[in-house]
């Protein structure tokens, strides 16, 4: 009797106990809601919507890979099959490099689109192309900062200025500097002169040509970003930093290198700054060297740091490896690499010392105006080593 009295007391002040909780949190959350305004929102529209079918090649192939990679409608075995509704049953294709003749029909009014536009989409599932020089030791000595300067055959005194100014390779402010130039194939198509062997004597005295076998247009550009970003992985994959642009900027590798090192840890593993472009969407005027007609592509950019050079973390460009068999290649690299980005969640971050567009032609010749920006386009080679050397006069006062 007394046993069972003490039980029923032991119950009711549990109960208690509870509802006393309860309480607390209930107030506890009704005061959130008067103080946040957390309401929970009802979808207006259904969550999930039924696909629409674009008329533009490229977004039609992005909805495609989505779907391919959607974790909930992916079986465990990453495949198409059963899954795919029919509209996108058209090319289901895997990454291939012969030329893909389907998109002749897939693709609105194909035989009235610029030839590039052709070509372009004809090889766009290709993502490997033979690499015909690599240099595999090149990054040995864990590079601090990676130089990866997109480059043409016939661009050799481009080369020498940036050797013999800001992208010279070794030591600098006792940081290791990898210089790199990512090179295509100048094709008899395009009528280039065949410089093979100048190029393969130029390698051998260098040692810092990579070259694939495709051939080195605008539109195959994401094509040298995707395979810079494999060669990336497997023959660099140490590199803390990369500097990624054409061979007609000057870099100010000094501040570049003075920016890195002030970075926080935090800061550092995500970076990704250039001259950042929000708000862009693709130019329709055929004139343009940046059109892209309709039955291509459909809607606005992502945020995306002008090719003339940018500035990003071995982390991140692990992560856009990895990404980037998710996006369809675009035949714009830098939007291209926007795109990979947003994928990731990340967004590209502007600096105002990344100058793709130029300064005021009035500091043009003011050694001191270099000396806070980071990069500067265009600039001749014979600009590139005056302009180095201004930067490293100790007599360069700037005050
Ligand atoms: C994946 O597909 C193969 C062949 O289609 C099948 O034999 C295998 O059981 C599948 N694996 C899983 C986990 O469903
Ligand atoms: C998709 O295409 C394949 C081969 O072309 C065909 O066998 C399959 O039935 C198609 N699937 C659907 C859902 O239409
Ligand atoms: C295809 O070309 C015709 C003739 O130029 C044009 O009227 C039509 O709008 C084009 N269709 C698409 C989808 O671009
Ligand atoms: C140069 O770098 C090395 C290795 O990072 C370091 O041990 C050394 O102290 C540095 N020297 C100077 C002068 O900063
Ligand atoms: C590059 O293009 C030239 C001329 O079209 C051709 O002869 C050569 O085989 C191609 N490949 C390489 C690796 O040079
Ligand atoms: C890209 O390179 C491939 C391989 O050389 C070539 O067939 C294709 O025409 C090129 N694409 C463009 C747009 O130049």
């Amino acid at each position: 009797m007394h046993g069972s009295r003490r039980k029923l007391k032991v119950v009711i002040m549990t109960i208690m106990t509870a509802f006393f909780f309860i309480i607390v949190e209930v107030s506890r959350s009704s005061n959130q809601d008067k103080n946040d305004r957390h309401k929970i929102r009802i979808p207006t529209k259904p969550f999930w919507g039924k696909l629409a079918h674009s008329e533009a090649f490229w977004n039609r192939q992005q909805q495609k890979l989505d779907h391919l990679y959607n974790p909930i409608l992916r079986g465990p075995n990453a495949t198409f099959s059963g899954l795919v509704p029919d509209w996108l049953n058209d090319t289901v294709a895997q990454d291939s490099c012969k030329p893909d003749f389907q998109v002749m029909t897939q693709v609105k009014n194909f035989s009235l689109l610029p030839d590039r536009f052709k070509d372009f989409l004809l090889y766009m599932r290709c993502r490997s192309y033979r690499m015909v020089v690599d240099h595999p030791q090149i990054c040995k000595n864990q590079p601090f900062l990676l130089l990866a300067i997109k480059s043409l055959a016939s661009h050799f005194d481009r080369r020498q200025a940036i050797r013999e100014s800001w992208g010279r390779a070794g030591l600098l402010a006792n940081k290791t500097i990898v210089t790199v130039f990512l090179l295509g194939n100048a094709t008899a198509v395009d009528h280039f002169p065949d410089l093979s062997p100048m190029l393969e004597y130029e390698s051998s005295m260098h040692g810092d040509i990579l070259q694939w076998d495709y051939r080195d247009s605008f539109f195959n550009l994401t094509a040298k970003e995707v395979l810079f970003l494999e060669w990336f992985n497997t023959r660099c994959p140490d590199a803390s930093f990369i500097f990624k642009g054409d061979d007609d900027v000057f870099v100010n590798t000094l501040l570049i290198i003075d920016f890195l090192k002030g970075l926080s840890p935090a800061k550092a593993q995500d970076l990704f700054v250039g001259d950042v472009i929000t708000n862009a969407g693709p130019h329709r005027d055929k004139k343009v060297k940046y059109y892209i007609p309709e039955n291509v592509f459909v809607g606005r950019y992502p945020p995306y740091a002008g090719g003339g050079g940018y500035l990003y973390s071995g982390k991140v460009a692990k992560r856009l490896h990895g990404i980037m068999n998710r996006v369809p290649l675009y035949p714009i690299d830098d939007v291209y690499t926007g795109m990979c980005l947003r994928k990731l969640g990340l967004a590209p971050e502007k600096h105002k010392g990344f100058r793709t567009f130029g300064i005021e032609e009035k500091y043009r010749n003011n050694p001191c105006a270099y000396k806070s920006l980071m990069l500067v386009h265009p600039r001749s080679p014979q600009d590139m080593i005056k302009i180095w050397a201004w930067l490293n006069d100790p007599a360069l006062n700037c005050q």
